[in-house]
């Protein structure tokens, strides 16, 4: 696929309004997307699990407007008009413009809200984008009904990607794979695929809990971030080991090999965290409670045998990754010795998901 196969034929229908509403979820990476190319092209591939209970739902109103001018929309959070959002996707609908020629025609009306509080460090922008991207797309299916499922889901990861990277992979369930890898036929840069391989069942249902260490606004914008790894001295290194990760995960998953599995989300969210701190500027995202998780978390493991892990975003907050059948251990562990070190002991308990839903 090129980026111009996306860009559509002359509609055959036409609209004059309407509304649309998908609700979307988060994901969180296994092998991280950090270090992107123009135009939202990611430096390596990286996989995520697809979440279940944190999303966005976004309706997307849309009314014909007299004369196609400028980009003409509103947009609510939770009912509450939020213009500190509009910059974000003016942006969005620039780099979209291309792929979505109806864009200048109507005006638009986005109400959005989140199943997780917007003040919770958890980051709306993949499943938030993911959204729009997928409302977008029902319009233009409503202006051309002949399009296929398979090119309306690609291209609605396309262009969410567009929106904010690790969007793309937060359409289906329940891994995605997005950045060419050799071993993964079909996967793309341009767009996020489902994972085409066998997943052993020690995989199914994977718990995911997030303690919230820092609830804040992000010290570093990950588009910030992501720059940060041009010129960066490990840049390269760091880039490979991303393909060898997702390689090895092949195995992994398919031998339902846990402790291998934990060896690599660990090491991936550690590199992560390294290359902030070894950039120019440099940053360090942990927070001391992030520090005391993670070496409670090793205690855990190493008395109890328990296969919990953790894995990190561009941020303070932990997320906790373990079999289904370990949940009640688990969380007795959470609310006994790690809920001192939450925000306002705060916590969100969820697990892989399917995907995203038109409502
Ligand atoms: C650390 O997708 O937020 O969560 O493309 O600039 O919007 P932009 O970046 P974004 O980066 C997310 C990075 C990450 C790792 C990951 O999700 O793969």
């Amino acid at each position: 696929m090129k980026e111009e196969q996306f860009i559509p034929k002359p509609y055959i229908n036409s609209i004059d309004d309407g509304s649309f509403t998908w609700s979307s979820p988060s994901n969180i990476a296994l092998v991280k997307y950090w270090g992107k190319k123009q135009h939202q092209i990611p430096e390596n591939p990286s996989v995520s699990f697809t979440l279940s209970d944190c999303k966005t739902i976004t309706k997307l109103s849309f009314s014909k407007k007299e004369s196609a001018s400028d980009f003409s929309f509103e947009v609510f959070l939770d009912d509450e008009k939020k213009d500190d959002f509009k910059p974000k996707i003016v942006t969005f609908f620039k780099r979209i413009e291309n792929y979505l020629p109806f864009l200048k025609d109507y005006h638009f009306k986005i109400q959005t809200s989140n199943s997780f509080p917007h003040s919770s460090g958890i980051a709306s922008s993949a499943s938030g984008m993911s959204a729009l991207a997928l409302c977008l797309m029902s319009i233009e299916r409503a202006l051309n009904p002949k399009m296929t499922n398979e090119y309306f889901i690609q291209k609605a990861s396309f262009l969410a990607r567009l929106g904010s990277g690790s969007a793309c992979r937060s359409l289906e369930g329940d891994l995605v794979v997005w950045g060419k890898h050799k071993d993964i036929d079909g996967s793309s840069d341009l767009f996020g695929v489902k994972y085409p391989f066998r997943v052993h069942e020690n995989f199914k249902n994977y718990q995911d809990t997030i303690l919230l260490v820092d609830k804040g606004e992000k010290q570093v914008s990950s588009t910030v971030g992501h720059n940060l790894m041009h010129n960066h001295p490990f840049a390269e290194e760091r880039f490979k080991q991303a393909h060898k990760n997702l390689s090895n995960l092949i195995s992994v998953f398919k031998e339902g090999n846990i402790d291998a599995f934990v060896e690599i989300v660990e090491s991936e969210a550690l590199t992560l965290h390294a290359m902030m701190m070894t950039s120019l500027p440099y940053f360090v995202l942990m927070k001391p409670n992030t520090l005391e998780i993670i070496n409670k978390i090793w205690t855990f493991r190493k008395q109890t045998g328990s296969k919990v892990c953790f894995t990190l975003d561009a941020g303070a907050n932990v997320h906790m990754l373990y079999p289904e059948k370990e949940t009640e251990t688990v969380l007795k562990f959470v609310n006994n010795e790690l809920v001192a070190y939450c925000q306002n002991g705060h916590y969100i308990c969820d697990k892989i998901g399917f995907g995203a839903k038109q409502l």
